[in-house]
């Protein structure tokens, strides 16, 4: 008998109970009418009258001891329910998660935005295009070797049908459907048939902008460009231009920020030349024009292109493109501040 309660006393000292039930179960294993302890209490008619004193002090200390630990463990538990419901009171009760809105669209909203600023309106086209939309009105001939600038999704049964590889076919589509002036922007998913990678995405979002009226020149669009750079990375953002070849532009650029991760001073982003490039621009090739029956001799314009991507990638520095498709809620919930 004592052997037995020295073992109880035991096992009494080490309980441990991770939650109410699992402490309720104890309760009723040691000290409910059926539990051990009661049992040692019948038992203990069966002891001889000699070591009765010595075995009832024992029993005695067993039971309080046993009591007096899952009192512990219960108090234990109030205080961390206590701890949790009384954390902060100006909690909801039934919190209604809201979603946030895509880094890419943000930055999207931003751009429309800064260029609405200036007078220039939306249009959208179709992301499956045919040829002459993509690529042949923009002086891509078949067999030019310009094509090949963009690896390109056909469609298999028809050829002549491909997924749009930039967002310059609507620049087709409004010329062709509307009179000058012209100055709009056109927002839009491209695809183009890369492999996938932390650089480089087989669709991605471009934004395009065209302006054609009478006299447009070179420098309207240096300045429309200066002012969105600034609007965009900030007052002290410097821009760049350096010559550049597209089929559908002629002069044509490739636009330059200062990079605003270092403030020019030179960073692993902008490869330490301080320098980094955010569109491709330039006049609008008269023969684009006249292919959709624009009279060049009236008229000129400029156009430019860039990528959300990219833009994001420099407001926000996502250091892996694929997370903007990923639908990964840590990544998006970061988002959630920015208007
Ligand atoms: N469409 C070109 C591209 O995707 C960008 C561009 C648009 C260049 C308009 C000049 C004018 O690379």
């Amino acid at each position: 008998m004592k052997n037995r309660i020295k073992e109880l006393l035991d096992d009494v000292n080490q309980l441990a109970a991770s939650n109410q039930e699992d402490l309720e179960a104890l309760r009723i294993k040691y000290l409910s009418k059926k539990g051990l302890i009661s049992e040692l209490f019948t038992d203990f008619k069966n002891v001889a009258n000699e070591e009765k004193r010595e075995v009832g002090q024992l029993l005695n200390e067993l039971k309080n001891a046993a009591q007096s630990k899952i009192n512990d463990l219960k108090d234990s538990f109030n205080q961390s329910d206590k701890n949790e419901q009384h954390s902060d009171l100006t909690r909801t009760a039934d919190p209604v998660l809201l979603g946030s809105r895509h880094p890419l669209s943000l930055v999207k909203h931003q751009i429309i935005d800064i260029f609405s600023r200036i007078g220039f309106t939306i249009a959208e086209g179709p992301e499956i295009e045919d040829d002459w939309h993509v690529f042949g009105a923009l002086n891509f001939p078949p067999e030019h070797p310009a094509r090949d600038m963009q690896d390109t999704f056909f469609i298999e049964q028809n050829p002549d049908i491909v997924l749009r590889t930039h967002t310059s076919s609507v620049q087709t589509r409004v010329m062709t459907t509307q009179k000058p002036p012209i100055r709009m922007i056109f927002p839009g998913r491209v695809y183009r048939n890369e492999a996938i990678s932390y650089r480089a995405h087989c669709f991605f979002h471009q934004v395009e902008g065209l302006y054609i009226d009478k006299d447009v020149s070179f420098a309207d669009l240096k300045q429309a460009l200066m002012y969105f750079a600034k609007e965009m990375f900030g007052e002290h953002t410097q821009i760049r231009l350096r010559p550049s070849y597209f089929p559908f532009t002629e002069p044509s650029a490739e636009m330059d920020i200062s990079c605003n991760i270092c403030g020019g001073e030179g960073c692993p982003f902008c490869k330490y030349t301080g320098w980094v490039e955010i569109l491709g621009c330039g006049m609008v090739d008269p023969a684009v024009l006249e292919n959709c029956g624009i009279d060049s001799k009236i008229y000129s314009g400029y156009a430019f292109g860039m990528g959300v991507e990219r833009i994001t990638n420099l407001k926000y520095q996502v250091k892996d493109l694929r997370m903007f498709s990923e639908n990964d809620i840590r990544f998006l919930k970061q988002f959630e501040s920015a208007h």
